[in-house]
C-alpha cells in the first residue's frame, strides 16, 4: 500500500497564521515572560516558528507523553515519556501542541502541569479537530480548525514519516 499527500493548508497560509498568533500572544503577555512547553515530537516545528514571532521574553522546555494501547485510537491513559527539565512553579506556561483530536492527551497534560502551580497555564495548538472531541479542553489559541481527516506535515506524522513537510496535507491511501 502507498499513500498520496493532498495539500490542505499551504506553507504560506501557515506562516501567515503563525505570524498573527505570535502577535496576539505577545500582546496578551505584554510586560511578562512566557515559558513555552512544547509537546514532543509533533509540537516542535510549530513551537520553533511561533517562538520566532514572539516579542516578549521566552523560555522553552519539552515534554513527551504517549497514550497506552494502540496508536490510532487514544486510550485515555497517558504516560510521561520525558518530563520537563525545569520547574514551572510561578511561570506563565503556554503549552504548544500540534493538534488536538479527542482531547485526552491535553486534558491529562494540563491537569499534570496545573498541579505544579504555574502562575498561569494556557494552551496553543496549530490544529484542532473539534468534531473529534471526547474530553472537553479549553483551547486559548488555535491556528486552524480542520475537518475530521488524518493529516501530516509541520510536525505531524503518519507512522513517523512526513513530519518534515512544510505544509499540512491529508493522507490518501492507495490500495
Ligand atoms: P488526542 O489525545 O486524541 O487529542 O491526541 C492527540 C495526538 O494524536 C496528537 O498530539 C497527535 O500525536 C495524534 N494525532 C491526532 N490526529 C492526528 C492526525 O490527523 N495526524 C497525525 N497525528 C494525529
Ligand atoms: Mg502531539
Amino acid at each position: 500500500m502507498s499513500e498520496n499527500i493532498r495539500v490542505l493548508i499551504s506553507e504560506e497560509e501557515i506562516e501567515k497564521r503563525i505570524h498573527e498568533m505570535g502577535k496576539e500572544i505577545s500582546e496578551y503577555y505584554k510586560g511578562e515572560e512566557v515559558h513555552l512547553v512544547s509537546v514532543l515530537k509533533g509540537g516542535v516545528f510549530f513551537t520553533c516558528e511561533l517562538a520566532k514571532r514572539l516579542t516578549i521574553p521566552v523560555s522553552i522546555d519539552f515534554m513527551s507523553v504517549s497514550s497506552y494501547g494502540n496508536d490510532t485510537k487514544s486510550s485515555g491513559v497517558v504516560k510521561v515519556i520525558k518530563d520537563l527539565d525545569e520547574a514551572i512553579e510561578g511561570k506563565n506556561v503556554l503549552v504548544v501542541e500540534d493538534i488536538i483530536d479527542s482531547g485526552r492527551t491535553l486534558s491529562y497534560l494540563l491537569e499534570n502541569l496545573k498541579s505544579r502551580k504555574p502562575k498561569s497555564l494556557r494552551l496553543c495548538t496549530l490544529l484542532d479537530k473539534p468534531d473529534r472531541r471526547v474530553v472537553d479542553v479549553n483551547v486559548d489559541y488555535t491556528g486552524f480548525a480542520i475537518p475530521d481527516e488524518f493529516v501530516v506535515g509541520y510536525g505531524l506524522d503518519y507512522m513517523q514519516h512526513y513530519r518534515n513537510l512544510p505544509y499540512i496535507g491529508i493522507v490518501e491511501l492507495n490500495a
